[in-house]
């Protein structure tokens, strides 16, 4: 199996690529070449290139672990994230049909506006509250337009050790900001990159005919619903030494006095992730707590070994 990766600087980039290129020494998988890409070797803003590198590697699997993910930037310049996250998207699901290849992409939770009050499935309708939500809106139904063969996954809060995320932005903020105001009114699913990169990489045991006859989105992400403020009460637990002189939870019309620039979030963004496991992982899905305590004690190892 060939596999070619976009974005693998990013967090689940970066993620699936450590896991892929473990599970191919372990031989667990039946890897026989890993091309991972990034934006200096793979600017996915140049077509040209993007088809050019396709039509030559002639990949099995493409997984676009690519995107402009920058929530607020994204509404200033709406032509940048569309750029990214929906035209690429749709000349690399065009060229992944020709080649026939699986295409794996990730959406997001800010598809949805955020008014129901259910965990949202696949069958709720999209609404996105915000241009990064539309570009990855459009980027979706390009690909499912072209038809090749896809999976969609719609993942929610991503977390890791690198890159802009809510966990490092809490622990730079926590010394220098008092109190810490943090967003309580708006509720999700935070998942750690690594875990979602674990559930993509255990989807290439499947059978390939069943990959491609499974063509759809899903969503993947753990079980539980928590505010930003939650998970920040969860990140300063876990980590007390990190934890701000005080914490205080904040509306979002508040939260955006100070952030003129912030964009409109969902309220309610929770992800049921019952279809992705109940059809292709056939386990049963963990809660986000769980998760979390998988990512914090490999962290806490290593900031212990850092200090000795
Ligand atoms: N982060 C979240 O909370 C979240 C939530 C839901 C869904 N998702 C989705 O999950 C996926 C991965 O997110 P992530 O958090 O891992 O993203 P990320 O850390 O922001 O990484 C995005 C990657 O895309 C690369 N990239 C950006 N523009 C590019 C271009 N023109 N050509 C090639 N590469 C380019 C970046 O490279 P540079 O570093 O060089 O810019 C980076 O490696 C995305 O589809 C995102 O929409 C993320």
């Amino acid at each position: 199996m060939h596999i070619l990766l976009t974005g693998a600087t990013g967090q689940i980039g970066a993620a699936l690529q450590e896991r892929l290129t473990r599970r191919r020494e372990m031989s667990s998988l039946p890897l026989v070449t890993l091309t991972a890409t990034t934006r200096a070797t793979l600017d996915l803003t140049r077509h040209d290139a993007v088809c050019a590198t396709l039509r030559d590697k002639r990949p099995d699997v493409i997984i676009n672990a690519a995107a402009f993910t920058r929530v607020d930037d994204a509404e200033q310049t709406p032509e940048r994230a569309d750029a990214v996250n929906h035209q690429a998207v749709g000349v690399i699901a065009e060229e992944a049909r020709k080649i026939g290849a699986l295409f794996i992409h990730y959406s997001t939770d800010y598809v949805f506006d955020g008014r129901a009050t259910h965990a949202y499935t696949e069958k709720d309708t999209a609404h996105p509250p915000n241009s990064y939500g539309v570009s990855k809106k459009k980027g979706e139904d390009a690909i499912r337009a072209i038809g090749g063969p896809h999976l969609i996954l719609r993942t929610s809060r991503i977390y890791s050790q690198r890159g802009r995320n809510f966990f490092l932005s809490m622990l730079a903020q926590a010394s220098t900001l008092s109190p810490l105001k943090v967003v309580n009114d708006q509720f999700g699913t935070p998942n750690s990159a690594a875990w979602v990169a674990e559930k993509t990489v255990e989807l290439l045991s499947l059978p390939m005919e069943k990959l491609k006859a499974s063509s759809g989105i899903y969503h993947l992400s753990a079980v539980g619903r928590a505010s930003w403020l939650d998970f920040a009460r969860a990140i300063f637990n876990a980590l007390p030494q990190y934890a701000p002189q005080a914490i205080i939870g904040v509306d979002t019309p508040t939260y955006s006095q100070s952030c003129p620039d912030y964009a409109p979030r969902p309220p309610n963004a929770v992800l049921s992730s019952r279809l992705f496991f109940d059809t292709l992982a056939k386990s049963a899905p963990p809660t986000w707590e769980g998760v979390f305590e998988d990512f914090i004690q490999p962290f806490l190892r290593k900031k212990g070994e850092a200090s000795r």
